[in-house]
């Protein structure tokens, strides 16, 4: 035997005896890796020129390891050989066709910074897809505000009629919302954006490896220098996970409001997002944003599989790593989806007009409005409100016998009988009595809230500006960060092809 295949011999046997034996299933990765096989692909290149160029491996070899990353790609994720996971299958199929020098691939480097380097490679593209739909979902909202500006629905609070204000003030109030979900979408991204690659195991490597230039290869922004902490932190998916369930329970809160609205028929569901029941023939349900709803329970889940899996874990690489990955795919992939299928949701609904008009009023809606126009007058707030609480008990026992167009003459009376009682005078010895039936008008009552962020249909038009401006500024950023992908991912094909 010569001294190379005596040595080759000798490896076969040490991984037999470290293959895993019966937990070679539960040590393997392969199934999840799926999912980073084209970020593997890249980061092998990457390397590999890198080494080339560094002299580290000859070019020759180089050309030789390329290629057979090449015809690995071509023959597709399914035909890679068993493997631990990801890195070691496609180890193995390089040196089934490369030969030998297909060894020379791992050369100054470790699976601990290539699996990290993978994970952010491919995040990267997953967190712009998110982004991409908080500003589906935004200009969704956004049309939606556009259209209804002016139209005049109840405000809720503790789910009781508050007072009145308007579709498109309602909307914005989520646009705005979800806008900082982008932002802080596009904040974790940067700090995703950076490379581990040639930290090695975790110790660095004595070969004279150019970390930047992996780090432009692939397109990252930076390195994440300490070699200990490269391999160690998945931070960035914490980070991640983080912002996508706080997304996920802003957009909770819209599926169960429009969950809501529809059974009141205040707003009506599209079928294309409405289901039926197998028995109950005459059921039109909101099953789709019960699943957008119960989506901020999928990122909650990854957000706390994550923080348990990655408490207390030592400096540096351990095991446990290989599952916090996951959650982190499957929380990306839930509230993605679920994001896309509200503003569907959203886009396709419709408003019904006249029933919110309606519903706007109920439940004396306009009463903070007739304080604030006595406190106006010079009563004092605490005292003006005393006035209107007083008169909404004799509001709240009667409103319902009096017929609908009366209601705000019944209004009056209640409240001038009030200001007698409290401010020992008539309401008109305050206010003009035309100001008060104003007050009570749910329209009226939201055209007066006209400061910036205010329900008024001008305050609205003035907020819908800004939130256009805000996703152009939003979408700018996203093609720009894509186009520095593409062009990393175009320059290491034409780095490779200097060699294949
Ligand atoms: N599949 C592993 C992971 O996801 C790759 C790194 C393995 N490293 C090791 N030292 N066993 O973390």
């Amino acid at each position: 035997m010569s001294e190379e295949s005596e040595s080759r011999g000798s490896d076969v046997v040490r991984r037999k005896r470290f293959s895993g034996g019966p937990a070679r299933g539960f040590l393997s990765s392969l199934a999840a890796d799926e999912r980073i096989f084209a970020a593997d692909l890249a980061t092998d290149r990457a390397h590999v020129v890198m080494l080339a160029e560094q002299g580290i491996v000859g070019e020759d070899d180089a050309a030789a390891i390329l290629s057979a990353l090449d015809e690995v790609e071509a023959a597709s994720f399914d035909a890679l050989p068993d493997g631990e996971d990801v890195h070691a299958a496609i180890e193995t199929a390089v040196i089934d066709r490369a030969g030998d020098v297909g060894g020379k691939m791992h050369t100054a480097r470790s699976r601990n910074d290539e699996v990290a380097t993978c994970i952010r490679y491919r995040l990267r593209e997953d967190v712009l897809d998110a982004v991409e739909a908080t500003l589906g979902l935004r200009e969704a909202l956004v049309e939606a505000a556009e259209t209804h500006a002016g139209t005049v629905m109840p405000g809720y609070t503790h789910l009781q009629p508050a007072q009145p204000t308007t579709v498109g003030h309602y909307l914005l109030s989520y646009e705005q919302a979800v806008g900082r979900d982008t932002e802080r979408l596009f904040d974790a991204y940067g700090r995703v954006n950076r490379s581990p690659l040639g930290a090695a195991a975790f110790a660095g490597t004595p070969f004279d490896v150019d970390r930047e230039r992996t780090a432009e290869l692939l397109g990252f922004e930076d390195v994440a220098t300490n070699s200990m902490d490269a391999v160690s932190t998945r931070d960035f998916l914490v980070e991640v996970v983080a912002a996508l369930a706080n997304l996920a329970t802003t957009v909770s809160g819209l599926a169960e409001d429009l969950v809501d609205f529809s059974k009141d028929g205040l707003a009506a569901l599209s079928d294309d997002y409405a289901s039926t029941s197998s028995i109950m023939p005459q059921k039109k349900n909101p099953d789709t944003l019960e699943l957008v709803r119960a989506t901020a329970g999928d990122a909650s889940a990854g957000l706390n599989g994550l923080l348990t899996t990655l408490k207390g874990l030592p400096r540096a690489y351990n095991r446990d790593l290989q599952k916090a990955t996951p959650h982190a795919w499957e929380s990306v992939d839930a509230v993605t989806e679920a994001v896309e299928v509200a503003a569907g949701a959203v886009a396709t609904a419709t408003w019904n007009e006249e029933a919110l008009a309606a519903a706007a009023g109920e439940g004396f809606s306009t009463a903070t409005g007739v304080a604030d126009l006595l406190a106006m007058a010079g009563v004092p707030f605490r005292k003006a409100h005393e006035v209107v609480a007083e008169s909404s008990e004799t509001i709240a026992k009667g409103e319902e016998h009096v017929a609908e167009s009366n209601v705000k003459e019944f209004h009056y009376e209640a409240l001038d009988a009030a200001a007698a009682e409290v401010l020992g005078d008539a309401l008109s010895a305050f206010v003009e009595p035309e100001a008060v039936r104003a007050a009570l008008d749910p329209a009226e009552s939201v055209a007066a809230r006209d400061s910036t962020g205010g329900p008024a249909p001008e305050a609205v038009v003035e907020g819908l500006a800004s939130a256009e401006e805000q996703a152009a500024a939003g979408e700018e950023t996203l093609t720009e960060k894509r186009a520095v992908l593409a062009d990393a991912d175009e320059k290491l094909r034409r780095e490779v092809g200097r060699y294949v």
